[in-house]
C-alpha cells in the first residue's frame, strides 16, 4: 500500500518528509516523491529506482537547500500504472498549481478521466490518481466562476472526493491557498498529528511520530484542513465535526506494526482491506475488468478448451479454490499443477490452453519457468500477483493484480485471501462469459463474495477466542488438517501456515484419503483438525472425524455459527461465520492462522522471519 506524509509548519518541512519516507520504507515501495511549495511555486521531484529513491531525493540539492514549510510526500506501491518515473507520486493538475498525493483505488478513474479529458485535461500518467488532481482543478473553476469565493479550495476538495469511488486517502496542496494541507478519506488510512512546530499527516503514525505530540485519526468520509497552527475536520458535506485528538505511546517498531506485535498479526488483520481492495472496479459481465496492464481480448478467452494453474506453497492452494470454482461456474477444464514439476511432466499445451501463474511475489523462479514453458508451447499465459512491475508481468499475454499491499511477513496471509477474491471473482466472470450463469445468478454470487469481507471482520473479532482455544494444543508436536471439497485447499493451507511458522509435524489431507493410509499413524498423540463448515460433503467429513476419534486421535473442527448439532460431538470447535460453500476458504482460514500464530509464539518462535524459509524463492 502506498503511504502518504505531509507537514505544514513554521520551519523548513524538507527533512521532515525525507524523514518521513524513510520511516516508511519497511512497507516496501517502488517509486517514491515529493513535493515542496515555498513562495515560487509546487517543486516536485520523483523516481521509481527500486529502492533507492528516497536515497536519491535524500541527498538532491534542491530538496536540501529548499526553504518551503509546507509539502507532501509518497512511497507508491504501484497498482494501476507500471512503477516510473511519471506513475510516481505527486501528481500535479495541468496549470501546476496543485499538487496531489493518493493510497487507495478509485474504481471510476476511467470514466472520469474521459470526462476531464472531454473538457481539455491533460494526463501524463497511467495512474488512477492524476484524475484527482484534475478533478480538483475542474472543480475549483466551477466554484470560482459561480463566484461564490470563500472556502473554494475546500468545496472543491469535497465535491471532488464525493465524486470518486473506490478507497482513498487523498492530501492535495495549492500554491494560490499555501497555508493548507486538505485530507480526506474512504477506508484508507489517515492519521494527522498536532505538534509544537506544526501539524501533519500520514497514513502511518510511524512517519510522523517524532514530530507530534497529539493524533486523531480521520474518520471515513472526513475532510481535515490542517494548517501550521489548526486543524478543522468536517464531513463531506463540510459540516464541522467534533474531535479529540490524544497521544500514541507507541515507539517507532511499535508503530510500523500498527501496534500488533508481529507484521504477520497486521497483515491478518488487514485481510478484510485487502479483499475488499481486490475486487474494488470488478464485476460479473465485464471479463476484461479483471485484467490490469496487459490485457487479454476477451474473445481471445472463448477458444479456450481447458485451463492450468500453476503456483507454489500458498499460491498454489488458492489455485486449488480457483479449480474448484472454475469447473463449477465456468464448467472448464481445469488442471492444477505445483509450478516446479509443471514444465518437466510434459504437458499439453497448445493455442486452447490457458496457463494461469500465480504468484504473490511475481519473482519465484519455478513459477516464472513454468508460465515461459507455457508461452514457448503456445498456449494463452495469464498470471496473477500482488507485485506490479514484476518479473512475472514482463512475459506473459494478461495480468490480474491482486491489491493486498506489500507483505513484509514471510508467511502468506492477506495476500492468500486478496487470491482468493481475485480467482473466485474472475471464476465468476469466466462462467457468466461462458454463458453458463444467467446475469442474475452471477450477481448474487459476486455480492456474496464481496459480503466474505465482513464474515472475515467478524471472524477477527474472535481473536482472542481463537487464541485461547490453540492455547490447549501447545503441547501436541503432530497435527492433521483434513477437509472435504473446499475444506481439502483449506486443510493444506493450514497446515502449511503451522509448519512454515510453529515448526509443529502438520499434514493437510483430503478426509477421504485419511483410511487409505495416514489413519495408520493416528494416536492419542495427535490432534486432527477438520474444516467442518458447510459444504455439500459435511456429513461424510463427520463420519471421516468419527474413523479418526476411534483412533483416540484428538479432534478439533472449524464449523460454522449456524451448525446447532456440532457441539454434540466435538469439545473444541473454532467457530465461524457461516458462507457460500465455494467462498468459505476465505473465512475458514482465518482461526487457523490464528492457532498457527499462537502456537509459533508458545514455542518462542520469529513470526515474521521463520527459519529456513525465503519470502521469495529466486532459485530452483
Ligand atoms: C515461498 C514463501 C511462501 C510462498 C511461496 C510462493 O516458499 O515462503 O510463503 O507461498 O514462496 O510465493 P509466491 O510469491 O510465488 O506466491
Amino acid at each position: 500500500m502506498c503511504g502518504i506524509i505531509g507537514a505544514v509548519t513554521g520551519e523548513k518541512v524538507n527533512q521532515i518528509l525525507i524523514d518521513g519516507l524513510k520511516k516508511l520504507e519497511y512497507r516496501g515501495y517502488d517509486s517514491a516523491g515529493v513535493t515542496l511549495l515555498d513562495g515560487s511555486g509546487l517543486e516536485l521531484y520523483k523516481y521509481a529506482h527500486l529502492n533507492q529513491s528516497i536515497e536519491k531525493l535524500s541527498v538532491m540539492p534542491q530538496v536540501n537547500d529548499s526553504m518551503a514549510a509546507i509539502g507532501l510526500a509518497h512511497t507508491r506501491w504501484a497498482t494501476h500504472g507500471v512503477p516510473n518515473d511519471l506513475n510516481a507520486h505527486p501528481h500535479l493538475d495541468c496549470s501546476g498549481k496543485l499538487a496531489i498525493v493518493h493510497n487507495g483505488i478509485i474504481e471510476n478513474f476511467r470514466e472520469l478521466k474521459e470526462m476531464l479529458k472531454d473538457s481539455g485535461h491533460e494526463f501524463i500518467s497511467n495512474t488512477d490518481s492524476e484524475v484527482i488532481a484534475h478533478l480538483i482543478e475542474e472543480n475549483l473553476s466551477l466554484i470560482k466562476s459561480e463566484g461564490s469565493g470563500a472556502d473554494e479550495f475546500l468545496r472543491a476538495f469535497s465535491m471532488t472526493l464525493k465524486a470518486l469511488l473506490g478507497t482513498f486517502a487523498v492530501a492535495v496542496i495549492s500554491s494560490e491557498y499555501p497555508d493548507t494541507i486538505l485530507v480526506g478519506k474512504n477506508m484508507s488510512p489517515v492519521v494527522v498529528g498536532l505538534g509544537n512546530m506544526g501539524n501533519f499527516i500520514s497514513s502511518d503514525v510511524s512517519a510522523i511520530l517524532e514530530h507530534a505530540e497529539k493524533f486523531v485519526y480521520l474518520q471515513d468520509l472526513q475532510i481535515a484542513a490542517v494548517t501550521k497552527s489548526s486543524l478543522k475536520i468536517y464531513d463531506f458535506d463540510l459540516s464541522g465535526i467534533e474531535f479529540a485528538a490524544t497521544p500514541v505511546t507507541w515507539s517507532y517498531k511499535d508503530a510500523q506494526k500498527a501496534g500488533y506485535e508481529t507484521f504477520m498479526l497486521k497483515e491478518i488483520h488487514e485481510e478484510p482491506y485487502a479483499f475488499t481492495e481486490t475486487l474494488l472496479g470488478r464485476s460479473t459481465d465485464k471479463l476484461e475488468l479483471y485484467f490490469d496492464e496487459i490485457h487479454f481480448d476477451p474473445h481471445e478467452l472463448a477458444d479456450i478448451r481447458k485451463i492450468f494453474l500453476v503456483g507454489c506453497g500458498t499460491s498454489y492452494h488458492s489455485a486449488m479454490v480457483a479449480k474448484y470454482a472454475i469447473e463449477h461456474w465456468a464448467r472448464i477444464p481445469v488442471e492444477l499443477d505445483i509450478a516446479s514439476e509443471f514444465r518437466y511432466r510434459d504437458p499439453v499445451l497448445d493455442s486452447t490452453t490457458l496457463v494461469v501463474g500465480i504468484t504473490q511475489s511475481g519473482e519465484t523462479i519455478d513459477t516464472l519457468a513454468a508460465l515461459n514453458f507455457a508461452r514457448k508451447s503456445r498456449a494463452k499465459v495469464l498470471c496473477v500477483t500482488n507485485v506490479v512491475g514484476s518479473t512475472v508481468t514482463n512475459n506473459v499475454d494478461a495480468v490480474m493484480f491482486t491489491r493486498a499491499g506489500p507483505e513484509i511477513s514471510v508467511a502468506a496471509t492477506k495476500s492468500y485471501v486478496a487470491q482468493l477474491a481475485v480467482l473466485l471473482g474472475f471464476s465468476i466472470a469466466l462462467g457468466r462469459f461462458s454463458g453458463v450463469l444467467f446475469k442474475s445468478e452471477a450477481d448474487r454470487y459476486f455480492a456474496d463474495l464481496q459480503n466474505c469481507a465482513s464474515m472475515m471482520e467478524i471472524a477477527l473479532g474472535r481473536e482472542t477466542s481463537y487464541r485461547k482455544l490453540a492455547e490447549k494444543f501447545k503441547d501436541t508436536r503432530d497435527f492433521f488438517f483434513i477437509g472435504r471439497h473446499m475444506g481439502y485447499p483449506t486443510s493444506l493451507e493450514a497446515a502449511l501456515k503451522l509448519k512454515e511458522i510453529s515448526y509443529l509435524h502438520a499434514e493437510g489431507y483430503p478426509a477421504g484419503e485419511l483410511k487409505h493410509g495416514p489413519i495408520a499413524v493416528l494416536d492419542s498423540n495427535t490432534t486432527v483438525i477438520g474444516i467442518a463448515t458447510k459444504n455439500k460433503l459435511y456429513e461424510k467429513l463427520l463420519s471421516n472425524l468419527e474413523e479418526v476419534r476411534s483412533r483416540n486421535a484428538r479432534v478439533v473442527v472449524v464449523a460454522n455459527d449456524s451448525d446447532n448439532s456440532v457441539s454434540n460431538y466435538f469439545d473444541d470447535i473454532f467457530y465461524v461465520p457461516d458462507t457460500f460453500d465455494l467462498f468459505s476458504p476465505v473465512v475458514d482460514i482465518i482461526p487457523l492462522q490464528f492457532l498457527a500464530y499462537e502456537l509459533a509464539v508458545r514455542h518462542n518462535n520469529d513470526v515474521d522471519k521463520p527459519r529456513n524459509l525465503a519470502k521469495t524463492v529466486t532459485v530452483e
